[in-house]
């Protein structure tokens, strides 16, 4: 029995009827860019959040992009992001001209160290961003009552966590947007490149829409010099059928990290990830671990039919693409350590209690009969 990192296959199974027939009205209209499906996923996402604005756009990185933008953030502007994320949210703030600021985040959840922000802020700081990273939300309240404290902007990358909860509330309503990517692997994912900004203030609304299509609401009248970043109607389409779904599929995510959780606790030198609490409540995009063991491990559970993967390994930092920003090895060491000692295990919602159970005693295995 091989368990890949992750498959589409038996989602696509139990969907396949509600899809085949959302594709056929392809056949019968001719609309493809900015129409009803794109309209009614925008209403559908937004509502799902409680919030009031939601514009979608063509990917994650735009979304973050778009966003900053609409707040004016530009060249001299610094805005602090995790130092261990994914590439794209500190690509989204250079591409505006602003500099982004790592913070070292919380290596038990993944997520931004709420502590260390106030030392790493200047009076150039405009924005934060916090990534509810592997689906794990950040700590909220206080990093709000930071940012109102300062007049720094919060723009959420909730890109890896729709679903989850801090506080009782959606990650991706806490800020003055959130931005979201729906790549094919998220937890609400596409059959393609997708992504999502939610806001509360119509004037950032109005920006987003415009943004997105030329700096256009109106055909042929542009009032800014705008990108090209629209999903198209038949993501928006996939996507309307899919957010039905998203808790359901998020409680079997769960489900999985507390079984992983039950057969891994005191095995070898493993650190499982947080398995939340009342206050805060995990979707697990990913199930990731961490261990010294990690190379070997991988290597080990690959040459037995097990799927993973490294999110992510090499620290942005000490990425070619940021040279100029002077970071060195030793730099922020959380983000160095985890790239070298963390590993994400399979743990899409489809998945059985079986092959949970084969992942873990792959494991077990390793850490008895192989180091
Ligand atoms: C945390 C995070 N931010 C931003 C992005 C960018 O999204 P996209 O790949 O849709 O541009 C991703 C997805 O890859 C992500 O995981």
């Amino acid at each position: 029995m091989e368990v890949p990192f992750f498959s589409a296959l038996r989602q696509h199974a139990a969907l396949q009827k509600e899809l085949e027939s959302a594709f056929a009205r392809f056949f019968q209209q001719g609309t493809f860019i900015l129409g009803k499906e794109v309209k009614m996923f925008e209403d559908a996402y937004a509502h799902f959040h409680d919030m009031p604005f939601c514009t979608s756009v063509a990917n994650g990185l735009d979304a973050i992009f778009i966003s900053l933008k609409s707040l004016h953030i530009g060249p001299g502007d610094e805005v602090l992001v995790p130092s261990h994320t994914c590439f794209a949210t500190w690509l989204a703030v250079s591409r505006t001209g602003a500099t982004p600021v790592p913070v070292e985040v919380n290596p038990g959840n993944f997520t931004i160290d709420v502590n260390l922000l106030e030392a790493a802020s200047t009076s150039r700081t405009k924005a934060i961003i916090p990534v509810h990273l592997y689906g794990h939300p950040c700590a909220m309240p206080p990093l709000i009552a930071l940012a109102h404290k300062h007049h720094w902007y919060v723009v959420e990358d909730n890109a890896q966590a729709q679903g989850a909860k801090c506080h009782q509330q959606l990650t991706g309503s806490w800020g003055d947007m959130s931005a979201t990517s729906f790549y094919p692997t998220k937890n609400l994912g596409a059959w393609g490149d997708g992504g999502a900004i939610l806001s509360n203030k119509e004037i950032h609304h109005q920006f987003h829409q415009a943004f997105r299509n030329y700096g256009s609401v109106e055909k042929d009248v542009h009032r800014l010099m705008g990108v090209n970043s629209r999903l198209d109607e038949l993501q928006a389409a996939i996507l309307n059928i899919k957010l039905k779904h998203l808790h359901v599929w998020n409680a079997r995510r769960v489900g999985h990290a507390k079984h992983y959780h039950q057969l891994l606790s005191g095995v070898g030198d493993l650190i499982l990830p947080d398995l939340g609490d009342e206050n805060h409540q995990p979707v697990f995009h990913l199930y990731v671990i961490q261990t010294a063991y990690r190379d070997r491990l991988k290597t080990y559970l690959e040459a037995h039919g097990i799927g993973t993967g490294i999110h992510y390994p090499t620290p942005i930092h000490l990425q070619e693409a940021y040279y100029d920003l002077g970071y060195k090895e030793g730099s922020l060491p959380i983000a160095e350590r985890l790239s070298k000692t963390i590993l994400s295990l399979p743990i899409w919602p489809e998945l059985e209690l079986t092959e949970i159970e084969k992942v873990a005693q792959a494991i077990r295995t390793f850490f008895s009969n192989h180091l």
